[in-house]
């Protein structure tokens, strides 16, 4: 039943100004999660298995570059003056033409999921429809788009300014995504007037053409959490939270404790093994891999490319970034760590420091099993800490004079004191 996704391209639209975000950022680059509006868009899409993509760009160079930069072989139409919806398929119009459907989706709808994209082109298909989209029930419909129907049936889209009193009381709006038979959009998209108070030439007026026509239009419905279009600064704090909610939803089913839901901010990329335990206030980003058994927090900041083993303690205003951290190591208050390796076994006292960066380029620093790291110890990089050494409180290990096994340092700049029979 389900078309084959070579039939299927898809119009990502992205050329908008996005006024309503009262921003100098291009709205669909703005970050959710850590990463633009317009990448969980993309990432769907490809997910489900439509190769062709082509992405409707302003003048702006940035949301081309940004893109580029996470995908591969996605195609640019771009749209001189944000005219609106329907002028945005118009510049794209020629490049459909060989694919049976077209899906056209929002770049500002970015928490869509993959069942219901295909549950969208499994209806399309099944019902043979001109067009199928997406709405929602909402309690608050104010600025979408609304359907109108008689009885069960589609009669058109109409945007907020274009309803009556009346009308502005439906709660079933439109969610900005859609299937399109190719050679159906391309004959109605050109009847399309921006007879409107905005003067923008509207996509959703499609509906209300290819209806007269006597087309079959078809609606799918999602959840409202689905269809969030983010306009505005508000909507895209809820769109974080709703994507957070997702997450720990992801977390708990592997085994994840979380304290306090409402403050661990956790990125989609991040892995955490059974039993691991997250502390309140706890931020992190980008590719994490957490083991098991660990203690994460409270207040603690992991802020990417960071591989933790199995029950590791990193505790309270402790800051790491590019690190590997094997088992059981404990960095439990007060430190920064950048660019490691921390072997297993290791325990880094308070306010311990990495200078990892002399201005100009990032250095790596090497802990090697069962080191001690004394409180208010600072590692200038690249520097080594060998087997079972011990730094005491307060040394400064400067660069390239690394500690040999078991060695004993001390002071400012550090000093050998003696060698370590235990530890
Ligand atoms: C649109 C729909 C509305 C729907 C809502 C769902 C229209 C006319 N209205 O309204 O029915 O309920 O989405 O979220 O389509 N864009 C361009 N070129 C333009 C204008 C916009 O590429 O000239 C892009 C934007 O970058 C954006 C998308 O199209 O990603 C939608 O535009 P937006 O201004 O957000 O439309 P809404 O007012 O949200
Ligand atoms: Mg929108």
């Amino acid at each position: 039943m389900m078309p084959k996704p070579e039939e299927i391209s898809a119009i990502v639209l992205a050329a908008g100004k996005g006024v309503r975000m009262i921003s100098e950022l291009n709205k669909v680059l703005h970050p959710l999660c850590g990463k633009p509006l317009i990448y969980y868009v993309i990432k769907k899409i490809k997910e489900i298995g439509i190769r062709r993509i082509l992405v409707v760009v302003g003048e702006e160079e940035a949301v081309k570059e940004k893109v580029k930069a996470f995908f591969e072989n996605i195609e640019f139409v771009h749209q001189k003056k944000p005219l609106g919806t329907a002028n945005a398929i118009q510049q794209a119009k020629g490049k459909i033409k060989k694919e049976r459907d077209v899906l056209v989706i929002s770049a500002d709808t970015p928490l869509i999921e993959k069942p219901t994209l295909r549950r969208l082109i499994d209806k399309h298909a099944r019902e043979g429809n001109s067009c199928t989209f997406l709405s929602a029930h909402l309690t608050f419909p104010e600025g979408y788009g609304r359907v109108i129907r008689a009885g069960r049936e589609i009669l058109e889209i109409k945007e907020e300014e274009q309803l009556s009193k009346e009308e502005k009381e439906i709660k079933e709006v439109n969610g900005g995504v859609y299937i399109f038979k190719v050679r159906d959009l391309i004959r109605v998209i050109p009847q399309i007037y921006p007879n409107n108070k905005k003067g923008e030439y509207y996509l959703t007026e499609s509906i209300r053409l290819l209806r007269r026509e006597g087309r079959k239009i078809g609606c799918v419905l999602a959840s409202e959490k689905e269809i969030l279009g983010i306009n505005t600064r508000d909507a895209l704090s809820r769109a974080e939270r709703i994507m957070q909610e997702r997450i720990l939803a992801k977390m708990y089913r592997k085994g994840v404790s979380i304290i306090d839901p409402h403050t661990a901010y956790i990125s989609e990329e991040t892995e955490i093994g059974k039993d691991t335990l997250i502390y309140p206030f706890t931020f992190i980003q980008g590719k994490v891999k957490i083991g098991r058994g660990c203690q994460i927090g409270p207040f603690a900041h992991l802020r990417g490319e960071c591989v933790i083993g199995d029950n590791v303690v990193i505790g309270n205003f402790v800051e790491i970034v590019r690190c590997t951290i094997r088992d059981n190591c404990r960095i439990k208050h007060h430190s920064y760590l950048g660019d490691c390796l921390v072997e297993e076994g290791v325990n880094i006292g308070a306010g311990t420091i990495t200078a990892n960066y002399d201005g100009e380029k990032k250095h790596r620093t090497v802990i090697k099993k069962g080191a001690f790291i004394g409180s208010g110890t600072i590692l200038v990089a690249p520097v080594k800490v060998g087997e079972g050494a011990l730094t005491g409180a307060g040394t400064v290990v400067l660069r390239n004079r690394d500690v040999q096994k078991k060695e004993v340092v001390v002071g400012v700049p550090a000093r050998v004191l003696r060698r370590r029979s235990n530890g």
